[in-house]
């Protein structure tokens, strides 16, 4: 069996250096806001996971659906000796694309969740011997330093990850992703659809309350690292379609006012009754907005491959 490895690309202390900016800069600001990726410690991780097997969240099976027809015709046309996934979480899905990658040599899982990296990886290696697994706890908007790896590469971003960027992140991460390609590598890319509202909203507000309780962790997590006193009850989970920029937002709505403190920041952030913070944005996407912004990062469409109902694509592009 191979050995997995891990590596933590930056210093231990880089990851609360940067939770305390992003907390410090989204809370004093009108409207509060946080990036998404401080809902992934191991409990958020775990509460994703059972995210995708909710009946209303279709993403992750519309997208295994299109994995499980198309692996084949992905690992032939990208011709890749190593595959490197950025947000790879449990790696579920993935074990589709490396079913039909039996010449694949390197597999490498990035992602800021040390858990699902830990998890995935230890799995892998047991599962697959002969593959090298080579975790990387990182974070891909931060521009990631990959291990030298052999042959054609593919880089995969499944779920509709990308969605979780605004626009400006978006042209800014498709660029750091062309720079880990060269000429004739690959981008798998899953994207969600725009689709009718109501499905949209119902899978990021499910009526058992996971969602509610994803969202709300960001606040525990805080409570934890920060010594914070967020009192989850005392705010609604919000899921909203903003049909002009063709987004989910999930919120935090306060339920009163009250005045939060976050003691290792020296804080104390007010909220007025119904404020809300801005915890996620979800794009959903059009063929024509995916091709515009991959040429925009150099990297050209090839394949758009959907799920039978139209729901969730999956396209492979290639750098020029
Ligand atoms: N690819 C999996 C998991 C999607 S959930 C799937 O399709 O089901 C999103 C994953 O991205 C989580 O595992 C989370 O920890 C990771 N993630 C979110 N923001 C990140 C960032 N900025 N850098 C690295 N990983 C991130
Ligand atoms: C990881 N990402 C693609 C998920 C999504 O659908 O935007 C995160 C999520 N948020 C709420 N439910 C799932």
């Amino acid at each position: 069996m191979s050995p997995f490895r891990l590596t933590r690309t930056l210093p231990e202390d880089a990851t609360d250096a940067a939770l305390r900016a992003d907390v410090l800069n989204g809370l004093t600001r009108t409207p509060k806001t946080l990036p998404p990726k401080w809902f992934y410690d191991a409990h958020g991780s775990e509460l994703f996971d059972r995210i995708t097997e909710l009946p209303e969240y279709y993403p992750t099976r519309a997208e295994r659906e299109i994995l499980l027809g198309r692996a084949a015709e992905i690992a032939a046309a990208s011709g890749a000796r190593a595959l490197v996934e950025l947000g790879s979480g449990s790696s579920d899905k993935t074990r589709h694309l490396l079913d039909a990658m039996p010449e694949l040599h390197a597999y490498v899982p990035v992602d800021v969740s040390e858990s699902a990296l830990r998890q995935a990886g230890e799995a892998l290696v047991a599962e697959r011997p002969g593959l090298e697994v080579h975790a990387l706890i990182a974070d891909f908007t931060a521009g990631i330093r990959l291990p030298e790896t052999p042959g054609a590469r593919l880089v995969a971003f499944l779920g509709g990850t990308i969605g979780n960027l605004v626009p400006e992140e978006r042209a800014a991460f498709l660029t750091s992703v062309r720079a880990l390609l060269a000429p004739g590598d690959a981008l798998l890319l899953g994207t969600d659809l725009v689709k009718d509202e109501s499905v949209l909203v119902a899978a990021y507000d499910d009526a058992a309350g996971v969602t509610a309780a994803f969202n709300k962790n960001v606040l525990s997590v805080m409570n934890r690292e920060l010594g914070a006193d967020f009192d989850p009850g005392a705010f609604d989970h919000v899921a909203l379609w903003d049909a002009e920029r063709e987004w989910i937002e999930m919120r935090l709505r306060s339920r009163t006012a009250q005045t939060v403190k976050v003691p290792a920041l020296d804080l104390a952030v007010d909220f007025a009754a119904g404020e809300e913070l801005r915890t996620e944005v979800s794009a959903k996407f059009r063929r024509e907005g995916v091709t515009a912004e991959l040429a925009a990062a150099g990297l050209d469409l090839t394949h758009w491959w959907t799920d039978a109902e139209g729901r969730f694509a999956l396209s492979l592009s290639v750098a020029g």
